[in-house]
Parts: structure tokens; sequence; C-alpha cells
């Protein structure tokens, strides 16, 4: 199987397990306790039906969108995911040269593995820097202060990882980063020689961002869940968060927002958008899945601040439904880091080339030219 026998992510998952070692695909893929929340959120979709209209004239279609002060030229976002040197050699590199071809918003980490200083000199689509508070607040401004002189153009706040989710695959299997050698983690690379070649003989796995601060301040190697418990600032709130938008003075996103009170609180201090996620189901299983809560909060804001859906998108329809129930824009991880670990920068641009015909075939079918067609005019519920 190869990139070019991929059509869609469940294609790429599945070459994606074959290509890594088992501990790293399942952190990809894997979520919270009996991920509940993970499958939920991809499945919240097939609940509602889309209705076409026809016969309304789609030979030209525009499938840009506004959020975070810029126009994007798809409406899909790629949302910010740790360590993606793990999961192909070349890492955000790959991901930033692929995404750039297709015009939309590259977030990155605060725990990726290509530093801000680079990603900014490389990359010229829009770039989001995602920031995870740690408790040193000195470090928090220096993030800060390193994407206003790297040039990017929005920062979002992830606010529903204050403490780590509990991953069950990831304890099963040992995974650290960077990966730790036992008997166990030995038998999975050594299957894996790929992988495991380029993994060793490429430049040394680091928090490119951090890693001045990770190396003096902890062991090296630990599990996700551990670092998060060590490191992040379990006090954060709101007056945090209203300070970093302040130091920060540009396009802010708050990521992780699922009540109407919280999305209303992201009005008051000033959040130019929230990202409506549960963390792609990784951190409180049983809660909602974003595309099941988004209605309520956009009826809520009711145009005051954008509403990015993140979580368990798949499809181009996918998409469509949640532009439909009134979302700025979507946002995913999963849907192109399966194919950053199976093919690299042809990957990722192979599913975002397959994501974006999917959204241009879907309008055409809708009977829309532009996006802010859509309304829930177009959908029923089961
Ligand atoms: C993530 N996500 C994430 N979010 C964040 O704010 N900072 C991070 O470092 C990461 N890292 C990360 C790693 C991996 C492997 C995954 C799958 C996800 C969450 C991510 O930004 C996004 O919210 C989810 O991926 C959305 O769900 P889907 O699209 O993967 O279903």
């Amino acid at each position: 199987m190869h990139v070019r026998d991929c059509h869609n992510v469940e294609d790429f998952r599945a070459l994606a397990k074959r290509r890594l070692p088992g501990p790293v695909f399942d952190y990809i893929d894997g979520g919270a306790d009996d991920e509940v929340t993970l499958r939920r959120s991809a499945a919240a979709y097939d609940d509602c039906d889309l209705v076409p209209g026809v016969l309304a004239g789609v030979a030209d279609i525009d499938m840009s969108v506004e959020v975070l002060g810029k126009r994007i030229a798809m409406p899909v976002m790629l949302s910010p995911t740790a360590m993606q040197r793990l999961f192909h050699w070349e890492g955000e590199r790959a991901v930033g040269r692929a995404v750039e071809k297709f015009g939309t918003y590259f977030g990155i980490s605060t725990i990726g593995t290509v530093s801000i200083e680079e990603i900014g000199r490389t990359v010229s689509t829009p770039k989001l820097f995602q920031l995870y508070v740690h408790r040193d607040a000195g470090l928090n401004r220096a993030l800060v202060q390193r994407c206003k002189e790297a040039g990017f153009d929005a920062i979002a706040l992830t606010v529903d990882t204050i403490v780590g989710g509990n991953r069950e695959r990831d304890l099963r299997s040992g995974f650290t980063t960077p990966p730790r050698w036992t008997p166990r983690s030995l038998l999975s690379f050594a299957a894996h020689p790929g992988w495991t070649l380029n993994y060793l003989r490429r430049e040394p796995f680091a928090l490119a961002n951090i890693k001045d601060y990770v190396t003096h301040g902890s062991s090296v190697a630990m599990g996700v869940a551990d670092y998060i418990n060590r490191m992040f600032d379990p006090a954060m709130d709101w007056k945090t968060a209203e300070a970093i938008r302040a130091d920060w003075g540009g396009p802010f996103a708050l990521k992780g927002i699922m009540s109407v009170a919280d999305a209303k609180r992201a009005i008051d201090i000033g959040a130019t958008a929230i990202y409506v996620s549960n963390h792609g189901g990784r951190q409180l299983d049983g809660s909602r899945a974003p595309f099941d809560q988004l209605a309520e909060i956009v009826d809520a804001v009711g145009g005051r601040i954008e509403v990015i859906c993140d979580g368990g998108i798949r499809r181009g329809s996918h998409v469509l439904k949640a532009l439909s129930v009134g979302a700025t824009a979507c946002s995913g991880g999963r849907l192109y880091l399966y194919a950053l670990a199976a093919g690299g920068q042809a990957g990722v641009e192979c599913a975002l080339a397959k994501l974006r015909a999917e959204i241009d075939r879907g309008m055409r079918l809708m009977g829309v030219t532009r996006l802010d067609q859509l309304n829930r005019s177009n959908l029923r519920w089961r």
C-alpha cells in the first residue's frame, strides 16, 4: 500500500499503522479512558444529513473563509499537534511545505519539534502558535515574544489540558518522549526499521520550542501525561488568558471551549475565536462531541466571536455540516497526521487535496457557490 492508494483519512490511518511502531501509532490514534468521546466526535456528523439543492449554476465556486484575521483558501485549518518529528522524520517541516500549497492556517504546538523561528522563516501560509501555559511564567512570556518576532499571525491558548488525560494506550505501550528503549519498545522499533533508521540517523529529537527549559527542568524521557502534570500550570484561569491575549495583542483563540458559559466569557476577555474542541477525545472522556455542542454555542455567541469546529473531521461532508450549523471554519489533527506518518510531505499534500476535492464536490452537489450560502435549512437531524 502506498500514498497513491489512499483515498480518504481511513486509508491514511491504515498506512500509518503499518509504517509506525505500535506505541507511536497509538499515541496519534488513541484517546482518553474508553475512547467514547474520541469515537463520538467523528460519529456525531453521521446523525445529521445534508439536504442538497440543485440547478444553482455552480460552475465557479469559492471555498475561502475569513478566520483569525486571515482569508484562508479552504475552510479547514491544521490543528496544532505535538512532536511531529516522531511521526515522520521531517515532521512540521513536511507539513509546513504541504500546507503552503493549500493556503490555510498551519498550527504548531508548544511541544512541537521544529522551532517557532524556523517555521516563521520558511512557511508563508498563515501561522498559528498553540500555547500551553507552563508553570514558568517567564517561559510563557518568552514564547509569545518569539511568536511576535517570527511573524506569527495568531495564538491559540489551549485551555482543556489543565491536567493530562488518561490515555491508556500510552500507559500500556509505555510511550514516552523521546522513546525509551525497553525490551518491548525495542521489539516494536525493530519491526519498523524504516521509521527507526530515520529516527536514529536524523537530527536528535527535541521539543524545539522549550528544549532548554525541558532539559534543565526535568529528566528527558517521560510520558505525555506526566509531562503535562509536572510542567503545565494548573492555576491557569481567565485572568491568565486575558493577560496573554493583551500581551500578544493580535488575533487570539481559546482552544478547548465546550460550554456556552465559557464561550461567552471568551467574548468578554476579547478573544477573536474559540475552538469548540475536546482535544480530539484525548482529555475528558465522556465529554460531548464538538459537532453535538456546536449549534448551542453558535446560537449563544450570536456572531460576536468566531467559532472553529475542531475534532472528528474526516470528510468534506463533515466540514459542510459544521459550516451549515454556523461554524466560521473547521480544524483537524488526525486528518493530516495519519498522512504525515504514511508519506511525509507527499502524504499530507495528498490528504489535503482529497479533502479539498470533497469540499469542492460537496458544495456543487449542495447547490452553493460560497460557503456563507450554507445554513441550517440544508440540514436535517435524524
Ligand atoms: C493533538 N492535539 C493537540 N492540541 C493542542 O492544543 N496541543 C498539542 O500539542 C496537541 N497535540 C496533539 C497530538 C496528537 C497526536 C493529536 C491527535 C492531537 C489536539 C489537536 O489540536 C486537535 O484538537 C484534535 O486533533 C482534533 O481532533 P481530530 O481532528 O484529531 O479528530
